[in-house]
């Protein structure tokens, strides 16, 4: 980090974010493995993010939402920033714009200014994807060959990167949608672009029965994935709120969530609902640092069922977008920005 009083700022719209590197999968996975050692090592500042639902009063049932994630990253890397997140029901229903969209904003910690502003909605496509790549890498079951993937969203696409980025061993991703027409589009967008084959599938429960590891990464507003879909032996990971019966949770053997600090004060998500029913505690959970940094051993038993969640964290996007900043510096693209030509108060 340059610590200068220059008030430039680099903008990155989304077409540089993807010319400086945000497509890259192995990257993405990479840098999230290094967030959530540094996590677990005390070297990140992040607060639980703040949701603010609308229309006032709609609780949970929200028809959209901003979050702001704000975090410090301190070992070697010693940045600051927020990510400005946001998601609209509405939007899935309008072409043109996405589910999701997101800003990121970095700053320099020592004279706090903000250095680069980037389009962060590639990026939590892609981060959020790669967490549960990570998920998948460290539970999944020996004889994995066949993933099932719900929802074939934005999520659902870089899920397909992330799990054939993280498990190349697998030989058949099944793909759900409500609407199938999307699962057979990214069927044949991404056919021969991975060994992995891609199905397409209007029939989940049997693809999830005849996977090893489930993944759900929908908009689903009340629980689809209950206890009949779960054989001895899998993974489920849950990327969205309303995915799973809180039964399925608690039926398995193994409960891991990304942050458990930050993930309980998310009422929508099971692991916070089971917490303040007092039936989850956090010694009681596997957290994502844990298992990157090898303090958690793996299955003790083949049939063991385990279950991960996450709420996502704001160190990634700033970790991400950090990385294709100096990217994007190396490169010369992006628009440079100004706070000021000369502050008027100092
Ligand atoms: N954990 C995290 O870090 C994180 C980050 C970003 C997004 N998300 C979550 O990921 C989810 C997907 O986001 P997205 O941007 O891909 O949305 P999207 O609108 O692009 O796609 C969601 C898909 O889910 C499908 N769907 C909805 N209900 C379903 C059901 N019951 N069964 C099967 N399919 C169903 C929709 O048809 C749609 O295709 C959202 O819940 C979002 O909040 C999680």
């Amino acid at each position: 980090m340059i610590h200068s009083i220059d008030p430039g700022i680099l903008f990155l719209q989304e077409e540089d974010v993807i010319k400086a590197g945000a497509l890259d999968m192995k990257m993405t996975i990479e840098t999230v493995e290094k967030t959530y050692a540094l996590l677990g090592q005390g070297q990140v500042i992040n607060p639980p993010k703040t949701h603010i639902g609308m229309p006032i009063g709609s609780g949970a049932d929200w028809n959209s939402f901003f979050n702001s994630m704000p975090c410090y990253i301190g070992g070697d890397v010693n940045i600051g920033g927020t990510k400005w997140a946001a998601e609209s029901k509405k939007n899935s229903a309008i072409p043109g714009i996405p589910y999701g969209i997101d800003i990121t904003i970095l700053s320099d910690p020592e004279t706090v200014l903000p250095f680069c502003i980037l389009d962060g909605t590639l990026i939590t496509a892609m981060r959020t994807s790669a967490v549960a790549g990570v998920f998948a890498k460290h539970t999944a079951p020996a004889d994995t060959k066949a993933v099932t993937l719900v929802g074939a969203g934005v999520i659902g696409r870089t899920m397909i990167m992330a799990v054939c980025e993280s498990l190349p061993q697998v030989e058949t991703i099944y793909l759900s949608d409500l609407d199938l027409s999307k699962a057979e589009g990214l069927a044949a967008e991404y056919k021969d672009v991975y060994p992995a084959e891609i199905v397409p599938t209007a029939d989940a429960k049997t693809a999830a029965l005849a996977s090893q590891i489930i993944i759900t990464e929908t908009t689903a507003r009340k629980p689809f994935l209950d206890q009949s879909w779960v054989k001895p032996g899998v993974t489920v990971i849950n990327m969205g709120s309303m995915e799973a019966e809180l039964d399925v949770v608690t039926a398995s053997d193994v409960i891991a969530v990304d942050y458990w600090d930050q993930i309980i004060t998310y009422e929508t998500k099971a692991a916070a609902q089971l917490y303040k029913a007092g039936k989850l505690t956090k010694d009681t959970v596997v957290e994502l640092s844990d298992m990157v940094l090898g303090k958690w051993g793996g299955r003790t038993d083949p049939a063991q069922v385990i279950n991960c969640s996450s709420l996502g964290l704001g160190a990634l996007d700033i970790m991400i977008g950090y990385q294709l900043f100096l990217n994007a510096q190396k490169m010369g693209i992006g628009t440079p920005l100004k706070l000021w030509d000369k502050p008027l108060w100092e």
